[in-house]
């Protein structure tokens, strides 16, 4: 049975991913902070492991690392775990957890994949960033520039994976608007997908080893036009 980790499963696109791979035979493990939600998953589920850390914490890594012996080893972990607000107002305490969660945690729970993956000969590592991290947008800074950092950090391991000639694969999701409890009600929507249709188009690409998955797909044709805009546009649009 092949075995899976999400992390930032107890709601969204994570949860959603839990329990695809879930109802598709695979061995799954499980995070979040909120232990209730990890054991409903559990309950509603088969084959499912959890451990319940905060990404920030000092000992996530070795919690993460008592899952997977848990499980007995892991072939792919998807990064879901993020934060992002709108914050006109520039609140720096929205702005430093947005960094900190989406960047430093981000950056602890990879790198340790990595290495895992490196020590275990093989893996596939993919992580969830967003189309916000194409541009910087006014409405939340923290939130696109940490996306960004996500996106380069990925492509930077890739590159590291080939050049040291690994048996590690790194795909970089690129959500546009779902439908999850990440989108407040201040959050200006279009195109908002439902968290099934983005399941199902990132487990297929993730099924191809994809490096760049866009969901829904139309965003790879928007962000395509969005990063040549020139700047005196872009700053009046976003
Ligand atoms: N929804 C969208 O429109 C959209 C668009 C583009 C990209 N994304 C990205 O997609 C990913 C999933 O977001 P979502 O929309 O599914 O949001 P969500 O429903 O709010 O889920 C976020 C998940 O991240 C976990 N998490 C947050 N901070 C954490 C921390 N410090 N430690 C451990 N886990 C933490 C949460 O678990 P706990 O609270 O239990 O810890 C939760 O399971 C995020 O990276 C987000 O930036 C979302």
């Amino acid at each position: 049975m092949k075995k899976v980790i999400v992390i930032g499963a107890t709601s969204g696109i994570g949860k959603g991913l839990a329990e695809y791979y879930s109802a598709n035979g695979w061995i799954v493990g499980v995070t979040g902070r909120r232990e209730n939600l990890l054991q409903e998953l559990k309950q509603n589920n088969k084959n499912i492991y959890t451990k319940s850390f905060d990404i920030l914490s000092l000992d996530s890594a070795a919690k993460l690392l008592e899952l997977i012996n848990e499980m007995q080893g892991v072939d792919l972990a998807i990064i879901s775990s993020g934060i992002g607000f709108v914050n006109h107002n520039l609140d720096p305490e929205v702005e430093l957890n947005t960094a900190q969660t989406n960047a430093i945690g981000f950056t602890r729970m990879a790198d340790f994949l990595y290495g895992y993956f490196n020590t275990q000969g093989y893996g596939h590592l993919a992580a969830i960033s967003s189309i916000a991290s194409i541009r910087g947008i006014y409405m939340c800074p923290a939130y696109s520039a940490s996306k960004a950092y996500v996106s380069t950090y990925l492509e930077a391991l890739r590159s590291k994976a080939v050049k040291e000639k690994k048996k590690i694969k790194v795909s970089t999701i690129l959500p546009g608007f779902v439908d999850t409890p990440l989108l407040g009600k201040d959050t200006p929507t279009f195109w908002k997908s439902e968290v099934k249709t983005v399941v199902k188009q990132i487990t297929t690409s993730l099924r191809r080893k994809r490096r760049k998955i866009y969901v829904t797909r139309r965003w790879r044709w928007v962000t395509f036009i969005w990063r040549l805009l020139p700047s005196y546009i872009h700053e009046r649009i976003l």
